[in-house]
């Protein structure tokens, strides 16, 4: 079928003639990998012990910024992400860097008004950013156009996506056929793209599907075509091959450690196919070895925990059926442990698609995915028989309002006027570019965090993640000293625990057992309910009387209560659920694990059945909880930025 790949000559040595048309490879290993493989938790210590050698492979870029990793540094590493830009920069001297910016959603997880978008990437182009490869989740270019503008404005690479996805089993059907992707690469090249990527985040693309698309996407335009084809599906290696028949200019891989699985192929195998033909990379594949060796010495043995190993199978041929991207199902699998509803992920791979048809077919990628995937739980852990969407994270409703950008079909109208009613903006949904309804907010920001924040960058973090931006800052400025949860382990910790699993696995390791207390004169009998289920639970405190003989009034003491869920191996360490306040009261109990954001009533306001509590981010959606009947708030045992359990008590009322 094609004739453009050949051989060239056969010299296999590391300083070969340069191939006719070398196929460009960027490396994603600093980003994309350890993003799909290990919770984006990598850190810039060991990212330093093969900076320079991955400088000196010839990669046409390395991903080094953007995506999840300004989200997960700040909040779970206590990192400064603008640092890491600044020290791997210093390491990595020749080959460019490239970030994945969410066009309008910078790093987080909204729309963001125009000022902080212009502030943002003026400051990532400042501290080192070369490449700006810019997505919109919903393939929306009008949510481009700010980005893009100082983008350009810094003298910078814009490459634009196109987000790849799919109804049929393949390429085709009624929304994303190939008309579809030409015209969104047409698109891209008329706004001022100086590439374009393919952005295959669930590893959909087929490869023939592959060859077609790049064979017409080049006859389309004339700027470089780039492909980033996640692994997942285990098709990603043939689609790749078949893209450079087509004639791609730029593929994307990772070392071999961060590869396969939800991750890229590996590079090695690639270099080693195109050895000695017109397409040949050019690299050295002794070197590519040595990075891989202290790889997997120094550093892959701190994070192999973070390795989803619940499968030996490194394919997810589900993929191709549910079409969900690897970030996204891990993200699911945690959610649903999390909440003991693991035996549930059938039900939710059934309800996805429903739930993305409703919301208008929109392509899964973050944050995308997630306001899909966290819905998707929602109904299938909320819903009845007779309600569907009985809880409507904050974002489905933002997107039903149009703030997201337009979807690709009409949101299904039912969902979106139970989504909008009482909703704060309108309930008439707009149609303009999100942003042009937005207020600037960089200003307000700066007010709000106040001398916490040393200069911009600071106050860019803030903005975007407010409650562990601040918490972040706290801790950066040694205001308040970071938990030892997001401190790195060492390699001695790393042989401790290998030590003790050895054991382990030798049955060398008795097992204690604890025999459970006697019941005390001091336990108390607990009504509990959990929507329509109904609990009773005997409450025991440990080292004490009693604490809540009286009615309580302010927040109740938060010891950690022996009836209380067991926290879970969530990071960082959730505060265990507070004791009930008082007897009589009835319990707000969060439905799920998360984060507080915030409370919307304090201790004393009176409240209806169904007014908003309290806002709790569970997978960074945020969902406002109802009071579950009329009253007195009496205690709230929380507050903003806490991590809690499922079944955390939220508050009294009584
Ligand atoms: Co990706």
């Amino acid at each position: 079928m094609s004739d453009q790949v050949q051989m060239t000559e056969m010299n296999y040595d590391s300083d070969r003639p340069a191939a006719e048309n070398p196929v460009k490879i960027m490396d994603l290993s600093l980003r994309d990998g350890h993003q799909s493989l290990f919770a984006t938790r990598g850190r810039t210590e060991d990212m330093i012990p093969v900076a320079e050698l991955i400088d000196e492979v010839g990669f046409w870029a390395v991903e080094t910024w953007g995506g999840a990793t300004f989200d997960t540094m700040h909040r779970f590493l206590n990192e400064d992400p603008w640092e890491r830009l600044r020290t791997l920069k210093r390491y990595i001297k020749k080959t460019p860097f490239s970030m994945l910016l969410r066009a309008q959603n910078l790093v987080g997880y909204r729309n963001y008004a125009d000022d902080l978008a212009l502030a943002f990437v003026d400051r990532a182009a400042e501290n080192g950013m070369d490449i700006f490869r810019t997505f919109d989740a919903l393939n929306d270019y009008r949510n481009f156009e700010t980005v893009v503008s100082q983008i350009k404005k810094s003298g910078k690479h814009f490459q634009g996506c196109i987000c790849y996805t799919m109804t049929e089993p393949r390429l085709g059907g009624e929304v994303y056929n190939l008309d579809y992707y030409l015209t969104k690469a047409k698109d891209l090249e008329s706004m001022g793209a100086d590439s374009i990527c393919i952005k295959d985040m669930a590893g959909l693309l087929a490869p023939y599907d592959a060859y077609n698309l790049v064979k017409s996407m080049k006859e389309a335009v004339s700027i470089p075509l780039h492909l980033h084809s996640h692994f997942t599906s285990g098709m990603s290696p043939m689609t790749h091959l078949k893209a450079i028949e087509a004639g791609v200019d730029i593929i994307d891989t990772c070392m071999t450690p961060y590869a396969y699985r939800t991750s890229h192929a590996a590079v090695e195998p690639l270099v080693m196919t195109l050895l000695g033909t017109n397409r040949d990379t050019g690299f050295d594949i002794k070197k590519l070895a040595s990075i891989n060796e202290i790889l997997e010495k120094e550093v892959l043995p701190k994070y192999k925990h973070l390795l989803d190993d619940s499968k030996v199978s490194i394919i997810d041929i589900n993929v191709l059926l549910h079409q969900t991207p690897g970030g996204m199902l891990s993200n699911l699998v945690n959610q649903l442990r999390e909440m003991d509803a693991l035996d549930k992920i059938g039900e939710v791979y059934k309800e996805l698609p429903r739930v993305r048809k409703d919301l208008g077919q929109i392509p899964l990628v973050t944050p995308t995915s997630q306001i899909v995937g966290v819905q998707t739980v929602n109904n299938v852990l909320h819903d009845t028989p007779d309600e569907r969407y009985k809880m409507i994270t904050g974002q489905v409703k933002d997107l039903c309002y149009g703030l997201y950008g337009k979807t690709a079909t009409p949101i299904n109208p039912e969902v979106q006027k139970k989504a909008l009613k009482g909703y704060p903006r309108g309930e008439e949904p707009i149609t303009c570019r999100p942003a042009e309804v937005l207020e600037p907010e960089l200003e307000k920001a700066k007010e709000e965090v106040g001398d916490l924040a040393k200069d911009l960058d600071d106050v860019i973090l803030y903005a975007q993640f407010p409650v562990t931006g601040k918490k972040f800052l706290e801790w950066k400025y040694g205001i308040t000293p970071a938990p030892d949860n997001v401190q790195p382990i060492t390699m001695e910790e790393v042989k401790k625990k290998d030590e003790i699993l050895k054991k382990a696995k030798a049955g060398e390791l008795v097992e204690k057992k604890q025999d459970a207390p006697a019941k005390s004169e001091s336990a108390r009998t607990f009504n509990v309910f959990v929507d329509q289920e109904f609990f009773s639970v005997d409450v025991d405190p440990v080292g004490g009387p009693a604490i809540f003989a009286a009615p309580v009034t302010a927040a109740a003491p938060a010891a950690p209560s022996p009836a209380a869920p067991a926290a879970t191996a969530s990071n960082p360490e959730p505060a265990a659920p507070a004791p009930a306040a008082s007897p009589t009261g009835t319990l707000l109990l969060a439905p799920m694990p998360g984060m507080i954001v915030k409370y919307e009533k304090k201790v004393g306001d009176s409240v209806k059945q169904g007014d908003t509590v309290v806002v709790l981010e569970a997978m960074k959606m945020e969902n406002a909880l109802p009071a579950p009947c009329d009253g007195t708030i009496k205690a709230i045992d929380f507050d903003s930025g806490d991590t809690i359990t499922k079944g955390a008590v939220l508050c009294v009322i009584g």
